[in-house]
């Protein structure tokens, strides 16, 4: 019998569980656009209390969160300061100027994140012939740089810049609850002073889909809008909803289990030959390793890994990325650690 793949290719593979379906069979509903969904409108406070913002809206995704807050706070023709690897950069599909007239100003930055100094370098001078900077974005986990976690300090000298200079500053915290947990902090420590903040329910909080898009009353207002500009506005989404509830409370605890399995991941791949990792630089659940070789060793690697049924992705050429997550067991990463050994062998 073929064996089950296991599949490290992203935390937003996790499926609902029963008690999730069961929330969704149940919940009440009504027409979203209108604001009229009672399971939504409870899950938007709940956000708002958790992040320490005002207020908050559901959208569909992640890059709907992220690109919906470019589009409020800043300009057509504005510039976005951010990491030179981060995700509003790097996988939007160019979405902040496709939708939004944004340009990217990309920083590479210090352990994913561009530094207040940094930060300050980048804003554009008040000369006729530069177009100004619109917005500033933070990443937090980082997740090209292997899902590192953002600490507070660093992010509110950051944010003190951007108070100092009039702009405004956006937290892609796709995954902010992985850092909020391996900090042992409130995620409202990390959330609580930028001005938008965006995180995901569908990634290891395990809900089937949709994130939160987190600020003021008057930044929701008219997130509001922009969401249904961008064909976001659903109906009975209550639905989806309730499992975001769910994962909200189970927050960010819950998620210390994939960070151990992650860093059992990486101590058994430090000592596979062919393969470079640091077991102390993997902070949360991903798991980046560098691939020896010339060409393309990392896709080569994926697919012979593939072939033995555990999936994992590449960044690039040389590096290999696995997600640990809720549907993964410690058994099942006993597993793939002994396939992935055979593999490499
Ligand atoms: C850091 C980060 N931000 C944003 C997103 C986008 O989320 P979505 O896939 O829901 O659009 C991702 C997705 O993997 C991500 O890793």
């Amino acid at each position: 019998m073929r064996a089950a793949p296991i599949d490290l290719r992203s935390d937003t593979v996790t499926k609902p569980d029963d008690e999730m379906r069961r929330a969704m069979v149940n919940a009440e509903v009504g027409d979203d656009v209108f604001g009229e969904d009672p399971t939504v409108n409870r899950l938007e406070a709940e956000a708002a209390r958790v992040s320490g913002q005002e207020a908050a809206l559901f959208v569909p995704s992640g890059t709907m969160g992220n690109e919906i807050a470019l589009n409020v706070l800043a300009s057509p023709g504005t510039e976005v300061i951010c990491e030179a690897q981060s995700h509003v950069f790097h996988y939007e599909l160019g979405a902040m100027a496709r939708l939004s007239g944004l340009m990217p100003r990309p920083v590479a930055g210090v352990r994913g994140v561009p530094t207040a100094a940094q930060v300050e370098a980048a804003i554009a001078p008040d000369v006729v012939y530069r177009a100004r900077t619109g917005v500033v974005t933070l990443e937090n986990t980082a997740m090209s740089a292997g899902g590192l976690v953002g600490r507070p300090e660093p992010q509110r000298e950051v944010a003190e810049v951007c108070r100092r200079h009039g702009l405004p500053l956006h937290l892609d915290g796709g995954r902010v609850f992985n850092a909020a947990a391996a900090l042992g902090v409130e995620v409202s420590e990390l959330t609580s002073f930028v001005d938008s903040v965006m995180f995901s329910l569908s990634k290891g909080l395990g809900a089937p889909a949709g994130s939160m898009l987190c600020g003021s009353g008057e930044f929701i207002a008219e997130a509001r809008r922009v969401r249904k500009l961008f064909g976001g506005g659903m109906r009975q989404v209550g639905i989806l909803a309730a499992a975001g509830l769910i994962a909200l409370e189970r927050g960010a605890a819950g998620l210390l289990p994939d960070h151990a399995q992650a860093k059992r991941l990486a101590e058994a791949l430090a000592e596979m030959p062919g393969l470079t990792i640091d077991p102390v630089a993997v902070e949360t659940n991903i798991v980046v390793a560098g691939v020896e070789g010339d060409g393309d060793p990392a896709s080569a690697l994926v697919e012979r890994l593939a072939a033995s049924d555990v999936l994992a992705v590449t960044l690039d050429r040389n590096r290999i990325r696995f997600v640990t997550h809720r549907d993964v067991s410690s058994e099942a990463m006993g597993e793939a650690i002994d396939r992935i050994r055979a593999v490499v062998r």
